[in-house]
């Protein structure tokens, strides 16, 4: 059985409030941990929770701890954490990227009775219900009692409606470059690129219509978050790399087709897109989500 007393290191930022507000609406003693005080402070009690700036005592009472803190920290706290928690305690990260920190956990499983885990929240901290937004879940393993502990946070999520997907950390950090590396990539270009072209994005919208408005609310809404993150989600992850070449022979092919007039060229493109499409869920519907975005933008402006 999950046992209440929880502590969240990274407690004063984004996701660690999300999930001290959250433990806390299903009744878990929550303590939260950071290094600067002024913010934990401010966060713990907004939330009605305690704090605690000294790590040892901040976990050696805890029945389960969540590491959030920046993906370059992540494996160093957890390898200092984890001799000083209790016997059949749950320690789970929450890490956008999987490869080096399954592998810690592997080892630290091996040389401590306490269970682990890793997960991926598929949304931020921002999100206004739990309803079908996707947990990714990576299991590493512990004492006797592992399955049932990790079947109760398990089955407490789902309670929430958050759906559970279990992966591994070859296919999690694969299917993670091109879900979110090429996203944000492709946005910071976006921006970067109209911003090459000397014009400003106020004189633009004046000449805009339906697709630009939307493409660029979207842009402007992932450049506005964590800068340091989506750094690391590109840059840490091989697998991005890979991606990042494939972008750029395509960026090439597609330049040549435009330079050299090749409607052809271009329509094959447009066509393979077209039919990749074409299997997806949301293909149907798409052209009127557009339109139910856009209702909302032209309202608003009104
Ligand atoms: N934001 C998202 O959309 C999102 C979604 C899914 C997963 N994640 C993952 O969630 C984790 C946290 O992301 P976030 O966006 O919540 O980050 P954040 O807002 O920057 O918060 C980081 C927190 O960690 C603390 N911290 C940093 N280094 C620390 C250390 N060495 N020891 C103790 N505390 C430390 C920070 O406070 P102090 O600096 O005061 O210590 C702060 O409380 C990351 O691993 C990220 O990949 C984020």
């Amino acid at each position: 059985m999950l046992g209440k007393n929880i502590t969240i290191i990274g407690g004063s930022g984004g996701m660690g409030q999300f999930f001290g507000r959250y433990f806390k609406r299903h009744g878990f003693n929550v303590t939260l941990l950071a290094r600067r005080e002024n913010k934990l402070k401010t966060a713990a009690e907004n939330l009605g929770v305690n704090y605690e700036l000294d790590l040892k005592k901040s976990v050696e009472n805890a029945d389960i701890v969540i590491v959030s803190i920046p993906i370059k920290s992540t494996s160093e706290l957890i390898q200092k954490i984890a001799p000083l928690m209790k016997n059949n305690s749950l320690l789970f990260d929450i890490t956008s990227l999987k490869q080096e920190i399954y592998m810690i956990l592997r080892e630290i499983q091996k040389k401590y009775p306490i269970n682990c885990l890793s997960i991926h929240p598929m949304f931020g901290p921002g999100i206004k219900t739990t309803k079908n937004y996707v947990i990714l879940v990576l299991k590493i393993g512990g004492t006797e009692q592992y399955e049932e502990i990790i079947d109760d946070l398990i089955s407490l999520f789902r309670s929430d409606g958050f759906i559970i997907t279990e992966t591994t950390p070859d296919i999690h950090d694969s299917k993670i470059a091109l879900t979110l590396g090429v996203p944000h990539m492709f946005n910071i270009l976006f921006l970067n690129l109209l911003r090459r072209a000397n014009d400003s994005l106020s004189e633009l919208t004046r000449y805009t219509g339906t697709t630009f408005l939307l493409q660029k609310i979207f842009a402007e809404s992932i450049i506005q978050r964590e800068m340091e993150m989506f750094g690391e989600i590109q840059i840490e992850n091989d697998k991005f790399h890979k991606v990042i070449d494939l972008f750029e022979d395509l960026i090439k092919e597609y330049k040549f087709i435009i330079k050299n007039k090749d409607l052809i060229g271009f329509k094959k493109i447009f066509t393979e897109g077209l039919e990749y499409s074409k299997e997806d869920n949301h293909f149907n519907d798409s052209y009127k989500y557009f339109y139910e975005f856009m209702k909302i933008l032209k309202e608003k402006k009104e």
